[in-house]
């Protein structure tokens, strides 16, 4: 086979064959296929889109390049869950040890920051002492003990991806729907999850913007998932404004560990039971959602999930002794005050530049590889709804690095509309894509 003949066939708006997705992939990842020939037929995919069969191929040729966990040694059900990306999204967090309070074992593999959202393994890492780069077999041990993991995804599973995903960053084809499903779903189906629920971020804050975007990638996402023989279930979440009230690594700890004290802003412990609840549900093969909610509302509140947090801190290296003195936390040195420019309310937050201002102090990285800074981000004083006070804070920006605060501060202005009228809130939660629809 030829590289340039399949870029044509897909640029001609043909369909390729699942051995044309094969070869090409495979090729890539051996070197054999260069980059520059790759970004063409990544272009070519994100122009003319793909059928169903080509992105089941394209997942399949993903998940083949590497290795699969297997998890067959340890006891239980196992879970796992993926967001697409959003500013404030600590929700894994709360959810691996609310999982594995309920009994399911869920060794989850995350990534780190890129552009204007959060990473989980770097959130964690702000954590004194806490590692994420574990090898497979201490992940499976842990996994047998305490039930609930968080490592960083090893090379080994789906290399594919990282070297796609790379490239489309560079070449603006991030934003393809069977590119992203091959993305995320190669990731999952390696990985050791019998059952997974999606957190598809729909909002300005997020890769997709609209609900109907939103909608197609989650349909896709849990028809290709079923094909290939998991169980999936997706939920469409707002993704406007920032999710909770402190965006930031170490902030973000904080604020997860507040919602597992029973504590916390209601929106993320909203969307964390929702999925939880999803997750549970689709694990046990129950349909009944509520039972699943009440189940892991009243593990949250008897604070069972928050002792498998300090489990899995431990496990991992971390100083537990953070989840009763969140002051043992990175904290930057510098606080800088937005204030409100007029009073009234606020009636837009946009998630985006919250992200944006969060990165510039310090808390992301614009280049794979770069370090981020533990104690950088921003603390939301007021969201969607609040009353703004002419003069009052507005937010605070947590400065690791000085030299774009006043560029950071600038975003986070430009994030608050005030107006006269109290607006109606974002919604939270807003579709769900289970297997039988
Ligand atoms: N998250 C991923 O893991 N991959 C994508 O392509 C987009 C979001």
């Amino acid at each position: 086979m030829r590289a340039v003949e399949i870029i044509e066939r897909k640029r001609d708006g043909l369909e390729l064959s699942g051995e044309e997705i094969r070869w090409l992939v495979h090729s890539y990842v051996a070197g054999s296929v260069p980059d520059y020939q790759m970004a063409a037929w990544l272009m070519a995919v994100y122009v003319r889109g793909m059928s169903m069969a080509e992105t089941i191929s394209l997942t399949e040729a993903m998940v083949d390049s590497g290795e699969r966990v297997d998890m067959s040694s340890v006891p239980g059900i196992k879970v796992d869950k993926h967001s697409t990306g959003g500013v404030g999204d600590t929700v894994t967090l709360i959810l691996v040890p609310l999982m594995a309070s309920a009994g399911l074992v869920c060794a989850k593999m995350s990534g780190r920051s890129l552009g204007h959202t959060g990473g989980t393994i770097d959130k964690l890492e702000s954590i004194p002492g806490f590692s994420t780069e574990l090898p497979l077999a201490e992940i499976l041990k842990q996994a047998a003990a305490v039930g609930a993991v968080v490592a960083e995804h090893t090379a080994e599973l789906a290399p594919a991806d990282r070297l796609l995903y790379a490239l489309r960053d560079v070449t603006g084809t991030v934003g393809s729907i069977p590119l992203i499903v091959g993305s995320i779903l190669s990731k999952k189906i390696a990985g050791g999850g019998d059952a997974v629920v999606l957190d598809v971020k729909c909002g300005h804050g997020a890769f997709m913007e609209t609900r109907e975007e939103a909608l197609q990638l989650a349909r896709t996402l849990v028809g290709v998932g079923n094909k290939l023989g998991k169980r999936f279930s997706a939920l469409i979440t707002g993704m406007e404004q920032p999710l909770g009230r402190r965006v930031g690594n170490a902030l973000e700890v904080s604020q997860a560990v507040q919602v597992l004290s029973g504590e916390g802003p209601d929106d993320l412990r909203e969307v964390t039971l929702a999925l939880g609840a999803e997750l549970l549900a689709l694990a046990q093969e129950e349909s009944d959602l509520t039972y699943a909610r009440n189940k892991l509302e009243a593990h949250l509140q008897e604070g069972r999930a928050r002792d498998k947090f300090a489990q899995l801190v431990r496990a991992q290296g971390g100083d537990e002794r953070i989840l009763d003195h969140p002051e043992l936390l990175p904290r930057a040195g510098r606080q800088e005050v937005i204030e409100a420019p007029r009073s009234g309310y606020v009636q837009h937050l946009d998630a985006r530049s919250v992200g944006l201002a969060a990165g510039l102090v310090g808390a992301g990285r614009t280049e794979k590889g770069a370090a981020v800074a533990p104690d950088a981000g921003v603390e939301l004083v007021a969201k969607v709804g609040d009353q703004a006070v002419a003069g009052e804070p507005l937010a605070v920006l947590h400065v690791a690095q000085d030299s774009l605060v006043g560029q950071a501060a600038g975003l986070l202005r430009e994030a608050y509309t005030i107006g006269d009228e109290p607006p109606a809130q974002p919604p939270l939660i807003i579709d769900a894509v289970r297997s039988e629809e």
